[in-house]
């Protein structure tokens, strides 16, 4: 058996990794669950039952196999070296690693031979794993040359602040009142913000250029050529995206939908003649991540393709996705 350790269990995505782990029956002898001093002592209700929340010391942590972190990127770099040293394999969820040439950047589904022997291995950003795991199965049956992205991404990805905040600004609008912004840029309710995280030099945000770093890097392709605008809409967990790529090869629209289809990760989800396509409303919640609206792409003609994307940011976006690299590592 493997004893594991959550690292940041007070928050929403540390909170899906227990989840997740009880959901999966992941095979562990023993759950431990840190957070800050603020926190250590308190109980929390868990599917695994009442445990008590311990206050986080390397010291601790250093008693179990893995560690999946739930962190800051600032206390990620700090302390999960320390961790890795002690023989710790740590699974991070911060941006800290996830560019270090020597750490692999994973999706299970796509580079699990990425993870060898690395002792700390980075979970990617949310919306990056929910792309990869469309645009991975195309590529190798087209070959993706150039890829451009919108994104419509959930409160959730600025943490349970972030969810709180467009529940309680929500309220506060609809009670004649304005709502208001601490977390986010502007406010959220009944707004769209195409800002999220700090704007660059290149005018593209970090949040944007997270998307082509990771998806060059998840799928080993370092020059691949990725645009993304990205924004914040009023949901509370689910991240949608529309991408466009072109294709080396022509494409053929009932061939992409049967490779999608076989693809894990993925739920094919185009019947447009129903109405049926991918929606946050329907992919909260879920494991996999639904794509459809596959078509072919006008500008691009006979080798571009459009599809559009809707998947759990706290699941396959943050736990699930880490929850699946420690099953790599204990396989
Ligand atoms: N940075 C993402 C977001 C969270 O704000 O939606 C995912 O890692």
């Amino acid at each position: 058996g493997v004893k594991v350790a959550v690292v940041g269990v007070t928050g929403a995505v540390g909170a899906e990794m227990v989840a997740v782990l009880h959901d999966r029956k992941f095979p562990l002898t023993d759950l431990r669950l840190f957070a800050s001093a603020r926190s250590a002592g308190k109980t929390l209700e868990t599917p695994f039952g009442s445990k008590t929340i311990e206050e986080f010391t390397v010291d601790s942590v250093a008693e179990c196999d893995i560690a999946l972190l739930a962190v800051s990127g600032d206390f990620s770099k700090e302390y999960a070296p320390q961790l890795a040293a002690r023989g710790v394999t740590v699974i991070d969820n911060s941006s800290a690693f996830r560019y270090d040439d020597d750490k692999p950047l994973v999706v299970p589904e796509i580079n699990p031979h990425a993870i060898g022997d690395s002792k700390i291995i980075a979970n990617p950003n949310c919306t990056t794993a929910i792309l990869v795991v469309a645009l991975a199965p195309l590529h190798k049956e087209f070959g993706i040359k150039r890829v451009i992205v919108s994104t419509y991404q959930a409160a959730s990805g600025a943490g349970a602040e972030g969810m709180k905040e467009l529940e309680d600004e929500t309220r506060a609008a609809l009670n004649g009142g304005q709502a208001g912004n601490k977390v986010f840029a502007h406010p959220l309710p009944f707004n769209v913000i195409p800002h999220i995280d700090k704007f660059q030099d290149n005018g593209y945000t970090k949040e944007e250029m997270k998307v082509t770093w990771e998806t060059r890097k998840i799928m080993g392709l370092p020059d691949l050529p990725v645009s993304c605008t990205a924004v914040r809409i009023p949901i509370l967990r689910a991240h949608s995206e529309a991408a466009t790529i072109e294709t080396e090869k022509p494409v053929d629209v009932a061939r992409a939908r049967a490779v999608l289809g076989d693809a894990p990760g993925v739920k094919l989800v185009d019947d447009t003649a129903n109405n049926v396509y991918p929606m946050p409303l329907n992919a909260s919640g879920k494991y996999d991540v639904e794509v459809g609206r596959i078509r072919k792409n006008a500008v691009f003609g006979d080798n571009g393709l459009d599809l559009f994307v809707s998947g759990d940011q706290l699941l396959k976006g943050a736990a699930l996705n880490a929850v699946q690299i420690a099953e790599c590592v204990v396989a």
